[in-house]
């Protein structure tokens, strides 16, 4: 279960957040937690969780270690902080940011390279799925980036499904709609990486996820956790969620 926070928060408000928090889920031990501030809170949440067992990320990373690329933080410096995830190639990041496949296999890489532990994002745009080109937009993405990683790589990565029309809009896809996709996706895996992995890469579903509509999401089995925005914003929101 991962809240990415977007840019949200300031590390006042992180160390806040955790102070609620942390209790709530002191007894969940059924999942992975992990929070994804923005970087200017990493260090604020890394010593907040120090010693739970929530982890935190940064929500992107560029591939170069270092050098004159102003503006970039890149895999080693969010590894020095003591974070453990990385979001990588969010839908946000792809429409406002000029994201595409082929530099998330590129910021795939460098966050495995830097011992990272990458959540890829994938999903289809509305008018994409009004044409029934979903699961071409799912291949395409996948194809395009982390299909380039190599198989021992691959095992290391968590994909995150999100349809863009269901982010941030109120508009969950179905727990059936995310399981189609999701299959679709465990599909695309096995034909790239065998049975194996197939069965057992995570995929996380994302997009409105909230506390009332989560248990019907995690009963398919198909799900295997949560990437949430809005409702990990407030520690008793994201708690519901965490302990479904
Ligand atoms: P919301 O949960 O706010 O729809 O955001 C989903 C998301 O983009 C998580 O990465």
């Amino acid at each position: 279960m991962a809240g990415n926070w977007k840019m949200y928060k300031t590390p006042a408000e992180t160390k806040a957040f955790f102070d609620g928090f942390l209790p709530l889920v002191a007894e969940s031990k059924h999942c992975e937690v992990a929070i994804c501030p923005p970087f200017v809170n990493i260090p604020t949440a890394v010593e907040a969780t120090r010693g739970t067992r929530v982890g935190v990320g940064a929500q992107n990373l560029y591939w170069k270690n270092e050098g004159a690329f102003t503006g970039e933080i890149s895999g080693p410096m969010i590894k020095a902080t003591g974070a453990e995830w990385v979001i990588i190639g969010h839908s946000e990041r792809r429409q406002y940011f000029g994201e595409t496949d082929a530099t998330v296999l590129d910021r795939t890489k460098a966050a495995l390279a830097a011992g990272l532990r990458p959540i890829v994002c994938v999903g289809e745009r509305l008018e994409e799925r009004e044409a029934s080109q979903t699961e071409a937009v799912l291949a395409e993405q996948f194809n395009g980036g982390i299909a380039g990683l190599d198989a021992e790589s691959f095992a290391k990565i968590v994909i995150a499904y999100e349809p863009v029309w269901a982010i941030g809009t109120g508009k969950t896809a179905t727990p059936d709609m995310a399981a189609d996709a999701h299959r679709a996706i465990r599909a695309l895996v096995t034909a790239k990486f065998g049975a194996e992995a197939g069965a057992a890469v995570r995929i996380l579903y994302g997009g409105s996820v909230k506390p009332d509509n989560v248990k019907n999401l995690m009963a398919q089995p198909e799900i295997d956790g949560a990437l949430v925005g809005g409702a990990s914003l407030e520690a008793g929101s994201f708690a519901s969620i965490v302990n479904f």
